[in-house]
């Protein structure tokens, strides 16, 4: 049987296991999938003897870099990512580094909250490696703006001039925003401190802003608790994200495209029982 892993530290919590036995059942497809406890020090050694038998790894916090330093080749959107979350041996038993993050948060917003990007104002907060991983796949969404903002500015001047070529990306600081945006992603870390970027609620066009924080919880995160307070349309959360990127990551693996949806709504009605 095919074997997969989910490699983290810590990994016991993943719902990657959950999320890929079902895509498997649903494409009539034999293979395992477990999560595998790397340590901190030697994600390396943990990689290379899974892949003497293994076919195909997702990893995860915090050993995306090291993903991405450890194989042979890169996907274009892993390379300008800086970091790899899937990996696929091949054939001839190299190693290849994707990154399915991006993608699978673009999904969930324009296929599963039917958000179209196309020629819209859109605001990234953060400029660490979950945002790097996202302006890629948003630019090719063709929006008319997308601003990366930080609260350390010269990362998000970094990350700008990185994707230029690829699209209408600028920084700005968190000070100097003042008008709406269309739609407005936080990519900070900030939510896992109880914690809400400091930008202005101007930033929200009642009834109109949808937001949406890659984190996800049982109750609305603090980002998503203080954009429902200034008005916004809609508030969305990282959990179809999560369940989009193994989407991506399974497609590349096997070659068919698992349905998403019906694995988001049970972990959905599990989150809110838990
Ligand atoms: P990740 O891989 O999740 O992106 P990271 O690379 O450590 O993690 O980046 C965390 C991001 O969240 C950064 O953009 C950080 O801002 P700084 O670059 O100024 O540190 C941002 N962040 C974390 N806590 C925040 C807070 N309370 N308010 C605003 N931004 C925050």
């Amino acid at each position: 049987m095919d074997r997969y892993v989910v490699f983290g530290n810590p990994i016991a919590h993943s719902k990657s296991p959950r999320i890929h036995a079902v895509f498997a059942q649903q494409t009539n497809l034999s293979l395992s999938y477990e999560a595998l406890l790397a340590p901190l020090d030697n994600f390396e050694g943990a990689a290379r003897q899974f892949f003497v038998e293994g076919k195909g790894a997702n990893v995860t916090v915090p050993f995306k870099e090291d993903a991405y330093r450890l194989v042979d080749q890169l996907t274009p959107r892993a390379q300008r990512a800086g970091a790899v979350n899937t990996l696929m041996k091949r054939e001839d038993g190299t190693l290849l580094g994707d990154n399915t993050d991006g993608a699978g948060l673009v999904r969930d917003l324009t296929v599963n909250a039917a958000v179209d990007l196309v020629s819209k104002r859109v605001l990234v907060l953060g400029a660490g490696g979950a945002a790097r991983g996202v302006i890629e796949p948003l630019l090719g969404e063709s929006p008319r703006q997308l601003v990366v903002a930080n609260r350390t500015f010269a990362k998000a001047q970094a990350l700008a001039t990185l994707f230029e070529s690829l699209g209408p990306v600028t920084a700005a600081q968190f000070a100097d925003l003042d008008a709406p945006f269309d739609v407005i992603i936080n990519a900070t870390s900030a939510s896992l401190g109880g914690e809400v970027p400091a930008i202005p609620g101007t930033l929200i066009a009642p009834g109109h802003t949808v937001c949406y924080d890659m984190m996800y919880g049982k109750d609305l995160t603090p980002f998503n608790r203080w954009a429902t307070q200034q008005g916004a349309a809609q508030v969305l959360d990282g959990l179809g994200m999560l369940v989009e990127q193994a989407a991506e990551a399974f497609t590349l693996w096997r070659g068919v495209r698992p349905d998403a949806g019906p694995v988001l709504a049970q972990l959905r009605r599990e989150l809110a029982q838990s």
